[in-house]
């Protein structure tokens, strides 16, 4: 690398190399293989290889261009199949096995082999990755990271600078969007701002613009599975076997849990009696993936849904009916595959209702009559079920802390281990400390999330954060509350049960105080005002080793009918309707969660049909703005819908408030759009056609699907239409 004349450019600062990292140049969480600026190897076209520090964002831009790299080229491993053919992996091959799989399959009444493609999918976070590091006295530091997970950019910057974690200081205000993007990769764009503030002693701000960020940052894995189904003439599966492969990129980030998922959601909501999953972590010199809201689950349902529906095409049935037909038992057939019981089973529920409500049966009907009478645009119509694990498969990441202080006049500040992210949990958990209180929202003040207050925190992740960060500060509200109580107790004379918080007053017996006043009160006979909460989540256990165990505190459920149109000779596709019903437990906001549905619904749609990654043959990233790169917009919203959250079913677990879960699970609702364009597609081949429809369903991949669901029928469709012409 000559990096002189980037030196040299007008308004430089300074540039900094795998060299000036004073500590590990490293920001690898689970393992240690993520070079925050490649020395001597580049594994990806698009890694850093330094970093330019100058006057301007404009100065350096232009001056980072300037630098003179040569490489030697090396082989290089682009997709999955070329990594399963040369047997890299980033981590082990884990397989989870029930049952008799093969024997059952040689038995089995009737058999399916396919293969099952679903593409990957970049964050597009409104806000890119971002942050500022600021030299603090004593060799301290204090970043400000637009991160999920403060606590690892902390534990990062501190091994790059060669500092201990009592150094350095990470907060978040709030993140433009995160959806598991800003999990492990801020650590990288934290620790070379810190670097750069270490080596000039100077403020640095980092921001990658969006074609650096989707060039160089993680995204979402994209799967393949071979699959091999026995099952019965009324559609009950047998045995299944899968080899589940994922491209993981070149180092390990979190594929290990994310392939994890994804093997332990491959059940959804059916019960896999007899079943094997292989599930390889390619290594591919791509940049290395990573969280994406849903975190592997998502992949995993993709393939049993295209299964499910595959049984219900070659038995010439309703897949509604297969899926029913499969479904967990409330009663029996109610282990999944890693062995946890299957508790507060509301699938049957859910998907009676919606099926109901959505006229799922009727027009079902009008669908096959129009498609009857219209060659071009097929419609297709589909119910998917959702059942998502809710916990880290890491039992250990289950924890929460949170710290609250209570001012004299009243007020309260709340911090806790989250981040916020748009997903609304600062208001939520603000919400649970008013409460604990009997105060107005507006008495609670939120303060970023830091380091330096609420230490050791776990990622805002696996859609956990309301239940763990909403105990955390109820505890420490209560024991604050608790100090209050007895103080008035002994003030007024009357007992625990005489006291009461609500509506911002103290109620003790007959007397009443406002809730500043008894404060004020206490402060005076100096009773502390100030807690940390804690909060653990029961009943979870998991070994990683055997894959057994009871990785879930619960499931959250849901269930939507998605019907859309599909142009036959452009191979676009419109969503026509949605109809969803989604499990929240006794849900904190309401408003919030339907804003969580709706959104993680249409993110979901995005990814399965129009956002695609794709990789040139020297396995540079093309797609790399929104230009080529197609995020769904409001006007993909369906022009019908509905939308509803699940009354009446409180958490059976003892969550906070009894509520759910919402951050992750409705993305793969949008598993039903998929299977509806699938449907619309079948209908243009023979009776009993199975479409080979990849995800996602771009206009491309649906026109390649028609050339091939029935070639005969394709032929005869065309020649009917040039008839029609003709007349
Ligand atoms: N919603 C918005 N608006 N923005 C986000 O970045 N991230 C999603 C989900 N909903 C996200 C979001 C992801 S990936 C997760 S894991 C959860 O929110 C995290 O927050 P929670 O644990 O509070 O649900
Ligand atoms: Mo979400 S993928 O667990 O950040």
């Amino acid at each position: 690398m000559d990096l002189a004349p980037v030196l040299a450019s007008a308004g430089v600062v300074a540039v900094a190399t795998a060299a000036d990292v004073p500590g590990e140049n490293n920001y690898g969480s689970a393992v240690h293989d993520d070079p925050i600026f490649a020395a001597g190897l580049v594994e990806y076209a698009g890694a850093p290889l330094f970093a330019v520090a100058a006057a301007t964002y404009g100065a350096a831009r232009a001056a980072a261009r300037r630098a003179k790299v040569d490489y030697e080229p090396l082989p290089a491993i682009l997709d999955i199949r070329a990594a399963l053919a040369a047997n890299t992996t980033v981590l082990p091959t884990q397989r989870l096995v029930r049952g008799r799989p093969h024997e059952v399959l040689e038995q089995a009444p009737h058999r399916l082999k396919g293969t099952v493609r679903v593409g990957g999918q970049d964050h597009f976070y409104l806000e890119g990755q971002i942050a500022i590091a600021l030299p603090q006295e004593d060799g301290g530091m204090l970043v400000h990271s637009s991160t999920q997970h403060p606590s690892e950019v902390q534990q990062i910057v501190a091994h790059a600078l060669a500092r201990r974690a009592n150094q350095v200081t990470v907060q978040c205000r709030r993140m433009g969007g995160g959806f598991g993007g800003k999990e492990t990769q801020p650590a990288l764009i934290a620790a070379a701002a810190a670097v750069m503030a270490h080596k000039t002693g100077r403020p640095i701000k980092l921001r990658l613009d969006r074609d650096t960020d989707m060039v160089m940052t993680g995204k979402r894995h994209d799967f393949l599975a071979d699959y091999d189904v026995g099952f019965d003439s009324s559609g009950r599966i047998l045995a299944l076997t899968v080899m589940l492969a994922s491209r993981c990129g070149y180092s390990a980030d979190l594929s290990g849990p994310v392939n994890d998922r994804a093997m332990m959601h491959l059940d959804n909501a059916y019960f896999l009696e007899n079943v094997e999953i292989i599930s390889h972590r390619c290594k591919t010199h791509t940049v290395s993936n990573t969280a994406f809201r849903g975190f592997g689950g998502p992949q995993g349902m993709v393939v049993i849904e295209q299964i499910v529906d595959s049984i219900a095409r070659v038995l010439g049935m309703d897949p509604l009916v297969v899926r029913r037909r499969n479904f967990y038992g409330t009663h029996d057939r109610n282990v999944t595959h890693y062995g946890q019981v299957v508790e507060d089973n509301l699938v049957h529920l859910l998907v009676d209702r919606l099926a109901e409500s959505a006229g799922y049966r009727e027009r079902r009907k009008r669908i096959a009559e129009w498609n009857a009478a219209q060659p071009i645009v097929r419609r297709g119509i589909a119910l998917t079920p959702v059942k998502f694990g809710i916990s880290f498969t890491a039992t250990m990441f289950n924890q929460a802390g949170a710290l609250v202080h209570v001012y004299t006049d009243g007020t309260v500040l709340l911090n806790h281990g989250g981040t916020e992210m748009g997903q609304g949990l600062f208001t939520k958990v603000a919400q649970v400390v008013a409460t604990e209180f009997g105060l107005p929202l507006a008495a609670i003040r939120v303060s970023a999330t830091d380091t330096s207050k609420v230490p050791n925190t776990s990622a805002t992740a696996a859609s956990a954060s309301s239940d763990l960060n909403g105990k955390a500060a109820q505890a420490a509200a209560q024991a604050i509350r608790g100090r209050l109580t007895q103080f008035v107790c002994e003030k007024f004379s009357v007992g625990e049960a005489d006291v009461s918080f609500r509506d911002g007053l103290v109620f003790a017996g007959p007397q009443k105080l406002t809730f500043a006043e008894l404060v004020g009160e206490a402060y005076r006979a100096r009773v502390s005002l100030s807690s940390t909460g804690f909060y653990r989540t029961p009943k979870i256990e998991y070994d990683k080793n055997t894959l057994r165990g009871r990785p879930f505190f619960y499931f959250a459920y849901g269930a939507a009918v998605s019907e859309v149109a599909v142009d036959t000779l452009t191979g676009e596709t419109q969503l026509l309707r949605v109809d969803i019903l989604h499990d929240a437990g006794r849900s904190l906001n309401p408003a919030i969660d339907l804003g969580q549905v709706e959104g993680g619904f249409l993110q979901g749609v995005g990814w399965l049909t129009s956002e695609e990654l794709w990789w040139n043959e020297q396995g540079e990233l093309r797609t790399h703005a929104p230009s080529t790169y197609k995020i769904p917009t409001a006007r993909d919203w369906p022009s019908h819908w509905s939308v509803e959250l699940l009354e009446g079913r409180p958490n059976s677990e003892e969550t906070i408030y009894r509520s759910k879960a919402v951050g992750e699970p409705p993305l793969m609702l949008a598993i039903s759009t998929l299977m509806a364009i699938r449907d619309a597609i079948a209908s243009c081949g023979s009776d009993r056609a199975l479409p080979d429809l990849t995800a996602p369903a771009t206009p491309e991949a649906v026109l390649r699907c028609l050339e091939n669901v029935d070639a005969g029928t394709i032929v005869y469709r065309v020649a009917a239409v040039d008839a029609e012409a003709d007349a």
